[in-house]
């Protein structure tokens, strides 16, 4: 080896094992961002007695680093929590809650309007593991109770629906499943209230799933969930299963959320205004058969979020005239500007999709026309209102 080779050698171990440690007192206001696969251990006797799982350690990057453990705090303060786990998707999180908590034999409750995709998990896959499931009215606690089995080990609560956005009556689902499935784990969707519109724990909830992708992302461009829980048992079956399931996180996603998520309750706000004012613009349209947005009064549940919320997040759902066919629904959301086409919600673009609710739904609807669900963004809602209007005429 010449002596040019050898100096390179040392160099690149000394890239690797640099005896530089910068000073440890840094404080800045972001959070820095700690990325490990691999994490060391002092010595071997650290290796075999590091724990993980209640946050004394650090193992491995899959079980957490400064940064994930910092977010994770952070969102069980944000929905009154104690514990947080984070999970790549808001649906990751739904599918680790089941897959945590149910096995072959155990049934689960979902409302017939929670999120689709929940719902095609419990169909499709936990019916093959021996898992049952019911849907339940979610704005009749009598459906509830009637659905409830001795072998009911799991209830999920959504509020409000997905796309229909009806509001039920939190407090007496809860009272419902305590009284009549005392076994029963109640979990609740709370990515629409996102621990700001209502206290989902002060109900009496055990745990509740966030698709941070919404609000506490904010930017339409990072995937990621969470689930948040009091107990500590309960924490620990939820962290296990996750551990074994290798549900990790990106890093510079966890950063992304970490960045937005002080101005969570200002993007929330505004979008929340942006959302009652497009709805009141919606109710005096005469092609709107209805317009669903819990603070809204006419809209389903609407006396249950009074009771219960102040805020609301920025979505509104209308039902167009049954007069209308879907195809003329379709090229009023294609005729739109502003708004792009285009799932998921809480980002700064504003979004419109076109649902028939007979396919989405188990249970008998009282919709008959074509529904088109608009995510408020953060542009002038002026601007929104002036695009709809424009869009309106594509109806012919
Ligand atoms: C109410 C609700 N929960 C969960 C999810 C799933 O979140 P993600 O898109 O991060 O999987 C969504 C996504 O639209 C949702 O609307």
């Amino acid at each position: 080896m010449s002596e040019q080779d050898d100096s390179i050698t040392c160099r690149s171990t000394g890239l690797i094992h640099h005896p530089y440690r910068p000073p440890a007192a840094f404080e800045a206001p972001t959070q820095g961002v700690f990325k490990a696969s691999t994490v060391y251990f002092a010595d071997t006797a650290a290796m075999r007695s590091s724990r993980w799982i209640d946050k004394s350690a650090y193992t491995y990057g899959l079980h957490g680093t400064p940064t994930t453990f910092v977010l994770e705090e952070r969102l069980a303060t944000l929905e009154g929590g104690r514990h947080a786990i984070l999970a790549p998707s808001g649906l990751a999180a739904i599918t680790l809650v089941d897959i945590a908590l149910l096995k072959s034999g155990d049934h689960l409750l979902l409302p017939d309007n929670a999120y689709g995709p929940g719902r095609r998990f419990a169909k499709e896959d936990l019916s093959r593991w021996g898992i049952t499931h019911g849907i339940y009215d979610p704005m009749d606690a009598a459906s509830l109770a009637a659905a409830l089995t001795p072998a009911t080990r799991l209830v999920w609560l959504e509020a409000p629906g997905s796309v229909t956005l009806e509001f039920p009556d939190l407090p007496a689902l809860v009272r419902t499943v305590r009284e009549q499935a005392p076994q029963a784990v109640i979990a609740m969707d709370n990515t629409w209230g996102a621990g700001l519109a209502f206290d989902a724990f002060a109900l009496g909830v055990d745990l509740t799933v966030h698709a941070l992708t919404k609000y506490p992302s904010g930017g339409g461009d990072v995937l990621m969930g969470s689930v948040v829980s009091r107990d500590d048992a309960l924490h620990h079956r939820l962290a296990w299963a996750h551990s074994r399931l290798g549900f990790g996180v990106g890093l510079n996603d966890v950063e992304a959320i970490l960045r937005s998520l002080p101005s969570l309750p200002l993007r929330y706000a505004a979008q929340d205004a942006a959302g009652r004012r497009f709805a009141q613009w919606c109710g005096t349209r005469g092609e709107f058969a209805r317009v669903l947005h819990p603070a809204m009064p006419g809209s389903p549940g609407h006396a249950h979020w009074a009771a219960l919320c102040k805020a609301a997040a920025g979505l509104v759902t209308v039902e167009f005239d049954p007069r209308y066919s879907a195809k003329q629904v379709d090229a009023f959301v294609d005729a739109l500007e502003r708004f792009r086409i285009g799932w998921s919600w809480g980002g700064p673009v504003s979004l419109a999709v076109p649902y028939q609710a007979a396919e989405m739904r188990g249970l008998p609807t009282p919709y008959r026309g074509t529904l088109v669900r608009f995510c408020l963004g953060l542009e002038a809602v002026d601007d929104l209102i002036a695009d709809a209007t424009q869009a309106l005429r594509a109806l012919g």
